[in-house]
C-alpha cells in the first residue's frame, strides 16, 4: 500500500472535534498522572508507590501496587447486579451452545483454581494450556491468574514439536488439554499431540483433560486426569492471591527473526490497566455491548480482547469454537444475528475471504445490531475496508483498524469511537492512543517527512509493554531497544501522511504475516532443513490477495532426493508436522543454490523480487558483502524454476 490510498474518495460521517487531540497532548505532557488516573479505575488490594519506575527497556508500572486479574474480571462483577448478566455466549462448531453469567464464571473460576491448587500449583508456577475455543480455556486462564500462576497458552493448531518447545522452556507443572477438538466437522486428536510432546517435557507432573468430544484417549495413570473427576474435590472458593503489579500474568510465544520463538512476558498491573483503558476508547464499550472477537484465545488478540479487557469491564462476550465457513459460508453472520452482536473484531484475511464469496451471505442475516467493526493483524487494503464498511456495517458503523503487537499487550494506534472519532481513511490506522508516543523515523532516528516510509517506533514506555523475553533479557534489549536508543522498535514500516495519519506498511524484518499469523522466515527454514532430504532452504512471504502473504520456499535438495511433485507434497506435510497447519507452504521451488552474502546470510530480498516478478534492485551495493555472480546465477535459475 502506498500513500496514494489516502486520496481515495471516502465520505466519513464522523467529524473531528478537539477532544482526541486534547486528551492526547495532555496524556503526553503529564504521562504519569494520566496513567495514575486510569489505574484508579480498577480495584487494587494495595495502591502503587510509583506510577513508573526504572528506565526503558526495564520500565516498571504501578510499582508497589497489588491486585489480582481474576478478581478484577469476575469477583468485581459478582459483587454487583452483573452477577446475573451474561458474561459469555458460547457457540460450538457442531451447533451446541452454552451461556454463562458472571456468577457462573465466578463459580467456575473458583472451582478450576481449586483444581489447580490441589495439583500443587502456587504463585509463580507456570501452567500450559493447549485447548480449543471452549469456555474452559478462558476459565482456566482466570483460574491461573487467581493463583498468581502465569499461564502459557499454546494455540491448539500447533504441532507436538512446537508445543513441546514451549512447555519445556516454561517448565510448566500442569498442562491442560481436551480429548479432541472440532474443526470443519472433523475431530482433531489434541490429546495424542500432547502425549507425543510430553515424552520430552519432564516438568509436567499432571495433565488435565477436558471432555469435549467422544474420542477415546490414552490416559497415563498418575499423570492424566479428567477435569470432571478433579472437580469432585474442588472447593467452591479460592482466595485470589494478591500479586505485585510487576508479577507476570502470562508468557505468550511469538515468532521473531531467529529459529527460536520468543516468550513474551506481560506484567499484571500495567497489562490490565492498559487493556482496560484502551478497550473502552476503541470499542466504546457500554453495559449493553455484545462483543465478539473472532481470534483464537491462543494469540495475543484473544488474551487481551477476549479474556482480560472485556471481562475487566463486565462486558458480554461471544466465543465461537469453529471455522468461519463451517458448515456454510454465512456461519459468522448467523452468529452476529443470533446473539445481536454490537462490536465485531476480525482480521483482514477473513474479510477478504468473505469478499470473494460475495454479498449474499451477509444479506441473508440481520446485522442491524452492529455498531462498531474492527480489524487487526495485518494491513487492510482499502478495497476490503470499503467492502466491510458497506456489506457488514451497512455504511453505519465506524471501522477501527487497530495496530498493535504481542509485545505491546494492547491496541496502540486506532480510531477511538469511545473517546472521539476522527474522519476515517480506509487503510489507515489513524492516530496513536493517549499515552502512546508513536512516530515514524528514518535510519538516523529523525522523523520522516509526510508520505515518506520509515520505521514505526514508540518513544516512551506504556503500561501494556512487555517486561522481557522469558529467560532472555539480552535478546529483549537487542530486539526492541537497541536500533534506536531508548525507543521501542516495532519492526514495522509505516508512513505518516500530510495530515499525520499513520499507515502501516508491514514488517521491516524477516517475519511473515500469513493470514495475520506471525511466522519467522528463520523458523520455517529450520523446519524445512529438519527434513532429511533438504540441505538448505530460504523462505519468503509472497504477497497474496486473500492471506496477505503466503509461504514460498526455495529449497536445495540433498543428493538422492529428486525434485518432484511427490517431494513437494512430502515437504509440505513435514512442515505442517513440525510447526502446524498454519505454516503450510503454498509454493516450493527446488534449486541448486541460493543467493547469499559473503557472510553466509541468505538474501531473501533477491528471492522476493524473483518470486514477485519485481525488479531485483541494485546489486552493486552488495559488492562488499556478497558474491554478485552467485546472486545473478541463482536469480536466473530461480526465474526459470518459477516459470516452470
Ligand atoms: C504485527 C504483530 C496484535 C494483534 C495481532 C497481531 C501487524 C497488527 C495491524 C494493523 C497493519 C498490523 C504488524 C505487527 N499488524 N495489526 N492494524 N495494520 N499491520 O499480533 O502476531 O504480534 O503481530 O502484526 O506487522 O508488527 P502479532
Amino acid at each position: 500500500m502506498s500513500s496514494e490510498s489516502t486520496s481515495l474518495p471516502f465520505e466519513s460521517k464522523y467529524w473531528p472535534s478537539k477532544r482526541y487531540s486534547d486528551v492526547y497532548s495532555r496524556s503526553l505532557e503529564d504521562m504519569e498522572n494520566f496513567w495514575d488516573e486510569e489505574a484508579r479505575k480498577l480495584e487494587w488490594f494495595r495502591c502503587w508507590d510509583k506510577v513508573l519506575d526504572g528506565e526503558p527497556p526495564f520500565s516498571r508500572w504501578f510499582v508497589g501496587g497489588q491486585l489480582n486479574a481474576s478478581y478484577q474480571c469476575v469477583d468485581f462483577h459478582d459483587k454487583t447486579w452483573r452477577r446475573n448478566k451474561v458474561a459469555l455466549y458460547w457457540e460450538g462448531e457442531p451447533g451446541d451452545s452454552n451461556t454463562l453469567s458472571y456468577s457462573d464464571l465466578y463459580r467456575e473460576t473458583n472451582k478450576f483454581a481449586s483444581v489447580l491448587r490441589n495439583l500443587g500449583i502456587r504463585k509463580g508456577d507456570r501452567v500450559a494450556l493447549y485447548l480449543p475455543m471452549i469456555p474452559e480455556l478462558p476459565i482456566f486462564m482466570l483460574a491461573c491468574a487467581r493463583l498468581g500462576a502465569p499461564h502459557t497458552v499454546i494455540f491448539s493448531g500447533f504441532s507436538a514439536r512446537a508445543l513441546a518447545d514451549r512447555v519445556k522452556e516454561t517448565e510448566a507443572k500442569v498442562l491442560i488439554t481436551s480429548n479432541g477438538a472440532f474443526r470443519r466437522g472433523k475431530v482433531l486428536r489434541l490429546k495424542d499431540t500432547v502425549d507425543e510432546a510430553l515424552t520430552e517435557c519432564p516438568s509436567v507432573e499432571s495433565v488435565i483433560v477436558v471432555k469435549r468430544t467422544d474420542l477415546e484417549v490414552n490416559c497415563k495413570e498418575g499423570r492424566d486426569y479428567w477435569l470432571k473427576d478433579l472437580l469432585k474435590d474442588a472447593e467452591p472458593y479460592v482466595k485470589p492471591e494478591p500479586v505485585e503489579s510487576t508479577h507476570p500474568i502470562y508468557i505468550l510465544y511469538t515468532s521473531g527473526t531467529t529459529g527460536k520463538p520468543k516468550g513474551i512476558v506481560h506484567s499484571t498491573g500495567g497489562y490490565i490497566v492498559y487493556n482496560h483503558s484502551v478497550f473502552k476508547w476503541v470499542f466504546d464499550i457500554r453495559e449493553d455491548t455484545v462483543y465478539w472477537c473472532t481470534a483464537d484465545v491462543g494469540w495475543v488478540t484473544g488474551h487481551s480482547n477476549i479474556v482480560y479487557a472485556p471481562l475487566s469491564h463486565g462486558a458480554t462476550l461471544v466465543v465461537y469454537e469453529g471455522a468461519p465457513d463451517y458448515p456454510s459460508i454465512d456461519r459468522w453472520w448467523q452468529i452476529i444475528d443470533k446473539f445481536r452482536v454490537t462490536a465485531f473484531y476480525t482480521s483482514p484475511t477473513a474479510i477478504r475471504m468473505f469478499m470473494r464469496y460475495g454479498e449474499e451471505g451477509p444479506k441473508r442475516h440481520d446485522l442491524s445490531s452492529l455498531k462498531i467493526l474492527g480489524t487487526v493483524g495485518e494491513p487492510i487494503n482499502p478495497e476490503a475496508w470499503i467492502w466491510y464498511y458497506k456489506n457488514i456495517g451497512k455504511s453505519r458503523c465506524p471501522i477501527v483498524d487497530t495496530w498493535w503487537q504481542t509485545e505491546t499487550g494492547g491496541i496502540m494506534i486506532s480510531p477511538l469511537p469511545g473517546l472521539d472519532m476522527v474522519p476515517l481513511k480506509p487503510g489507515s490506522v489513524t492516530f496513536p492512543l493517549p499515552g502512546i508516543d508513536a512516530e515514524v523515523v528514518k535510519d538516523n532516528g529523525e522523523p520522516t517527512s509526510p508520505g515518506e516510509r520509515g520505521y514505526l517506533i514508540i518513544r516512551r514506555p506504556w503500561p501494556g509493554m512487555l517486561m522481557t523475553i522469558y529467560k532472555d533479557p539480552e535478546r529483549y534489549k537487542q530486539t526492541y531497544w537497541s536500533k534506536f536508543p531508548s525507543m521501542y522498535f516495532t519492526s514495522d514500516y509505516a508512513i505518516k501522511d500530510q495530515e499525520g495519519y499513520f499507515w502501516i506498511l508491514g514488517r521491516a524484518d524477516e517475519v511473515l504475516k500469513i493470514a495475520g499469523h506471525r511466522l519467522g522466515a528463520a523458523e520455517l527454514e529450520s523446519a524445512a532443513v529438519a527434513h532429511p532430504g533438504i540441505a538448505e532452504a530460504a523462505v519468503i512471504g509472497k504477497p497474496d490477495p486473500i492471506k496477505g502473504e503466503i509461504i514460498t520456499i526455495f529449497a536445495i535438495p540433498r543428493q538422492n532426493y529428486e525434485p518432484s511433485e511427490k517431494f513437494v507434497e512430502e515437504l509440505k506435510e513435514h512442515i505442517r508436522k513440525v510447526i502446524g497447519p498454519i505454516a503450510t507452504p503454498e509454493e516450493i521451488y527446488f534449486v541448486t543454490s541460493l543467493p547469499k552474502t559473503r557472510s553466509g546470510k541468505i538474501m531473501r530480498r533477491v528471492l522476493k523480487a524473483v518470486a514477485t516478478g519485481s525488479s531485483i534492485g541494485d546489486l552493486s551495493t552488495l559488492e562488499d558483502e556478497a558474491s554478485v555472480e552467485e546472486v545473478k546465477r541463482a536469480y536466473e535459475e530461480l526465474k526459470k524454476m518459477a516459470k516452470s
